[in-house]
């Protein structure tokens, strides 16, 4: 070996035992971001000066580089060209998503978890984690079905059983969900070998059906638009039920969509209920879902990604209410449980359920073995459920309620402020701790009621303009961020308005704040651009 190549060696194994001195740029990046986490987060919500056009240009280049380089220059890429260039979820004036700040004590602990590198899939690669992880569905379940001692003596480190899958986040548990239903569904019987072995057509002639369905809201999460897509159940049959005044599932359209089904002879598979819909976070009527599923005979999901952690509360609990009688109940970690993201979990009233999509290799995942890869979708996957563990220990349920609380009631003030405002219209109420609005100003508001049908046609979508203008600057303005959607009004005969939508989940966000984000809003609205609009519409009224 060349004098050259040796020391190319040497550098590569340094890279996996010593690191750079401590001084260096990593270790300075380091030392900023555990030192004073939340302060170097906070500052701004973007790095204002550049554009993701100018952005995409530092990351241009197709090539892997042929050379190796130190540590310290990369990390200085790192400051430079990432960090000072992402968006600080944690700001407490980043109230447009459901990505908030964290507990200071996941950053050590999600080292410690990257240093122990473990893999989740076997027990030969996690040990402790796996029992751990365990542990975390267990709670979980608890936290839903409120079952005995002796139920979780029995089944929560049963080789056989899983009480829940862990997973990267909703989507997956979501899928997992109606991955188990479809082959609990289309399972082994007599002659036929069951779904998974012989597939979707075979199913439906042993169903003697013409397919399959899943019956959920209009607010349904899109992440359910994959999985019908994945388990072969077509995005056609994600059938989508017309909401009530509240966003929530419409019982009587429910219904008649359910008629329509039959009608053409297709099966439902699922219904599922939302705990916390993405875009308002209203809670569909769970008892009267449950008594629907028992009904029609179906497997009955909550997709309570968003709203689970609201169990916690002895305030907020009985909003959920029938939480308890789903099949499956899908809870995102990196949402409300405030762990970092990547942490979804799905949950099954039924410990036998996961057997539906068990699977096994020769070489891991043995049968018998405690390996959770045989109940799961992904494969390897790090553990991320220590996370949760560190959260659900150190935060406790006290301390989640008092979150959840928090979070509500600072929603609710959110929404007096709108109401209080002359030119802001509350779009929907916070029913847990999202609502949406928009700009509308108050002479405006007072001539819509003796508008006619087509007038009012032309005004919303300039009201939507103005919406989407004012969204755009205030988020490129970097100081206050709200999201935004487009919604069905039922305060205008369900025609589809744009609103801004507002999450109110880090604790950190103060009433002043909120007000804050109002007194931008119309002082982005002053801006010329802006006023153009406002000058059409008078237009239309005049
Ligand atoms: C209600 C609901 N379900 C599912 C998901 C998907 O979760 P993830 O983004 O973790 O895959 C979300 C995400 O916002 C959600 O709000």
């Amino acid at each position: 070996m060349t004098e050259t190549a040796l020391a190319n060696l040497q550098n590569l194994y340094r890279i996996f035992t010593i690191p750079e001195a401590p001084d260096s740029t990593l270790g300075a990046v380091d030392h900023a971001i555990s030192e004073n986490v939340a302060d170097f987060l906070q500052k701004h919500i973007v790095a204002l000066e550049r554009s993701l056009e100018d952005i995409e240009k530092d990351f241009a280049a197709s090539k892997i580089p042929e050379e190796p380089s130190f540590v310290s220059d990369y990390a200085e890429f790192v400051k430079q060209k990432l960090v000072a260039q992402s968006v600080h979820t944690a700001a407490p004036g980043f109230i447009g998503h459901m990505t908030s700040a964290l507990p200071y004590f996941m950053l050590p602990l999600s080292r410690i978890m990257t240093a122990l590198n473990q893999n989740l899939v076997k027990v030969e690669t996690s040990k402790a984690f796996t029992p751990m992880e365990r542990q975390v569905l267990a709670m979980l379940h608890h936290l839903i079905y409120r079952q005995d001692d002796s139920f979780y003596q029995q089944w929560i480190h049963d080789s056989q059983h899983a009480l829940g899958a862990f997973c990267s986040g909703g989507t997956i548990a979501n899928t997992t969900a109606l991955w188990a239903a479809r082959n609990q569904l289309c399972g082994p019987d007599g002659d036929f070998a069951g779904i998974a072995k012989e597939g979707l057509f075979k199913a439906l002639q042993y169903l003697n059906c013409n397919g399959l369905a899943i019956l959920v809201s209009r607010r349904a999460h899109y992440s359910l638009g994959k999985a019908v897509d994945l388990l072969g159940i077509g995005r056609d049959n994600l059938i989508l039920v017309d909401t009530d005044d509240h966003s929530r599932i419409d019982m009587a359209a429910l219904r008649v969509e359910y008629k329509k089904l039959c009608e053409r002879n297709i099966r439902p598979l699922a219904l599922i209920g939302i705990a916390g819909t993405t875009e308002t976070g209203h809670v569909d009527p769970l008892d009267d879902l449950a008594d629907f599923a028992e009904e029609i005979g179906c497997h009955f999901h909550v997709d309570a990604a968003w709203g689970g952690p609201t169990l916690f509360s002895a305030t907020h609990r009985h909003l959920l209410k029938g939480i308890e009688r789903a099949d499956s109940v899908t809870i995102d970690a990196h949402k409300q449980l405030y762990a970092p993201m990547g942490a979804g979990m799905v949950l099954f009233k039924d410990p036998h359920a996961l057997t539906a999509i068990e699977h096994h290799a020769n070489y891991i995942l043995r049968h018998g073995s405690k390996d959770l890869g045989s109940h799961t979708l992904e494969g390897s996957r790090p553990g991320m459920a220590m996370l949760v563990h560190a959260g659900l220990s150190i935060i406790g349920r006290k301390g989640y309620e008092l979150l959840i609380d928090l979070g509500i009631a600072k929603a609710r003030k959110f929404a007096e402020l709108i109401k209080a405002h002359p030119n802001f219209e509350l779009m929907t109420a916070p029913e847990l701790n999202i609502l949406t609005y928009r700009y509308n100003p108050a002479w405006l508001q007072k001539e819509m009621g003796q508008l006619n049908q087509q007038q009012l046609q032309k005004i919303n979508p300039l009201l939507d303009l103005i919406t989407q203008e004012v969204q755009k600057r205030q988020r490129e303005a970097g100081k206050t961020f709200v999201s935004r959607t487009r919604l069905r009004s039922s305060l205008y005969h369900g025609e589809q308005i744009s609103v801004f939508r507002s999450v109110l989940a880090n604790p950190l966000t103060t009433e002043e704040i909120l007000a804050a984000v109002l007194e931008e809003q119309c002082a982005i609205v002053k801006q010329t651009e802006v006023q153009n609009y406002i000058e059409d519409i008078k237009q239309i009224v005049a």
